[in-house]
């Protein structure tokens, strides 16, 4: 299959793809940070490539319902959540036959532009890592992702790195056992 994995710099969806056998490439705004194919720019500019399968990652940072508070608070936020939403929300309408687009608990404002609730709700201690972080998936044409190795230790791991330039992006890479498990159950 030709998969496309929008908003990945980490990858890591990329690469399970590809141990399994696929044409995958992973396309970002910024350079990848581990070799293999990928596009450095907009997802848009490639989205319509006859793709079989695309998995996106959009950012989170304006639609969290985590983040849901400062909305009110900095007089840019709201025009950005908009922005944020509607890309959301054009690439779940993208004409590829199987998508999945990812993203953590979003709020309601940003639920009434996407319009479309999530299919499921995964954690990664569902895949072998023992860490809370409730993961939404908006689904297209595939099944439900099944837990491959669920572990009792729930950690919240990433509520405790410490500040940093990098933390945000820490915070969004890709748990590895939660693409393996799409790699081998969406092939
Ligand atoms: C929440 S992060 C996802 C990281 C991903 N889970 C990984 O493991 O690499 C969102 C990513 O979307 C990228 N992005 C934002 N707008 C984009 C666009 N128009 N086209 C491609 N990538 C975009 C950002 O650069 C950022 O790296």
């Amino acid at each position: 299959m030709k998969v496309l994995v929008a908003c990945e710099f980490s990858g890591i969806v990329r690469d399970a793809f590809i141990t399994q056998g696929h044409d995958a490439l992973s396309c970002d705004l910024l350079s990848t940070e581990s070799p293999g194919p990928h596009y450095q720019g907009d997802v848009f500019d490639i989205i319509h490539e006859s793709w079989d399968m695309m998995i996106a990652h959009p950012p989170c940072t304006y639609l969290a319902n985590s983040g849901v508070s400062w909305l009110y608070k900095q007089p840019d936020r709201w025009r950005k959540m908009v922005e944020g939403a509607r890309f959301f929300k054009a690439l779940l309408e993208v004409d590829i036959p199987k998508i999945c687009v990812e993203n953590p608990i979003i709020h309601g404002f940003a639920l009434d532009i996407i319009e479309q609730k999530h299919t499921q709700v995964i954690q990664p201690w569902m895949f072998g890592h023992g860490e809370t972080k409730a993961t939404c998936l908006w689904l297209k044409n595939l099944k439900f992702l099944k837990p491959t190795n669920e572990v009792t230790a729930r950690f919240q791991r990433l509520h405790r790195l410490p500040p940093s330039k990098d933390r945000s992006k820490l915070r969004s890479i890709t748990y590895k056992g939660i693409a393996q498990a799409m790699a081998e159950q969406w092939s």
